[in-house]
């Protein structure tokens, strides 16, 4: 019997190459000591060459709930060298070509150039379809997700943890009514996330709240301001 896969759909070549992307990653992280994202420049240096990418069972989920929800619209702060990218661009596709008049659109953001550059390449062994639906932002996401943005659907917070809450306050106006947002780790970096935690808590905040229990934890909210 195989394996449950949510990216079943996904053709051979790219489930082959996410198959390749997550062992990879894992076995660097395996080597990783450091658990504590500070945002300062000896965690650029040391994570310049790392994927740090989204655990495979996660990106199945995240996969899933876009499939589920139809979202064609996406933000992703922190993509590295693009695994989760290639989910979130799968599931935009696939829900753009069962909806009319939708276009899908991942806006992907990357500080280090060379990150920016290895996921140019994985997304390119995906074919022009991953590719065309793919914005990729290379700089400090503070500035590159100031412009251009709307109607999102789905925001993908993965990215050090002080970045968290500027970066969803950034994005917060541009989210549609019922918008999902994931931040990863928020159990494992509880510390670190006290002020997101504490903004998308508040009884006022305009979000629900979950935490789904994979390893580390994954903060589940969906916005639905009171009008
Ligand atoms: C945890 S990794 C993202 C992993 C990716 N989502 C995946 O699953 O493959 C976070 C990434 O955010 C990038 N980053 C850190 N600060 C940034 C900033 N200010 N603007 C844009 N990207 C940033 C880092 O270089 C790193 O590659």
């Amino acid at each position: 019997m195989s394996s449950p896969s949510a990216v079943r759909d996904a053709p051979e070549h790219i489930r082959d190459l996410l198959v390749r992307l997550h062992a990879e990653s894992k076995q660097q992280e395996e080597s990783l000591t450091r658990d504590d994202y500070t945002n300062d420049q000896s965690m650029h240096d040391l994570m310049r060459d790392k994927f740090i990418a989204l655990n495979e069972d996660k990106a199945h989920y995240i996969y899933q709930l876009l499939r589920a929800t139809g979202a064609t619209t996406i933000v992703e702060a922190g993509t590295s060298f693009g695994v989760s990218t290639i989910y979130l661009a799968l599931a935009a596709c696939a829900n753009a070509a069962v909806a009319s008049g939708k276009t899908p659109l991942v806006i992907a953001t990357e500080y280090e150039p060379t990150k920016a550059a290895r996921a140019r390449e994985n997304w390119q062994q995906c074919g022009s379809e991953i590719v065309s639906a793919i914005d990729l932002r290379e700089g400090d996401l503070l500035d590159t997700l100031k412009i251009n943005i709307m109607d999102v659907d789905f925001l993908l917070l993965d990215i050090w943890t002080p970045l968290a809450l500027p970066t969803l306050k950034l994005v917060q106006p541009h989210l549609r009514h019922g918008a999902l947002v994931i931040a990863d780790n928020t159990v494992s970096a509880a510390k670190n996330y006290q002020e997101f935690i504490d903004y998308v808590r508040a009884p006022d905040s305009g979000f629900i709240d979950t935490v789904v229990p994979f390893a580390g934890g994954l903060e589940v909210l969906v916005y639905a301001p009171s009008q």
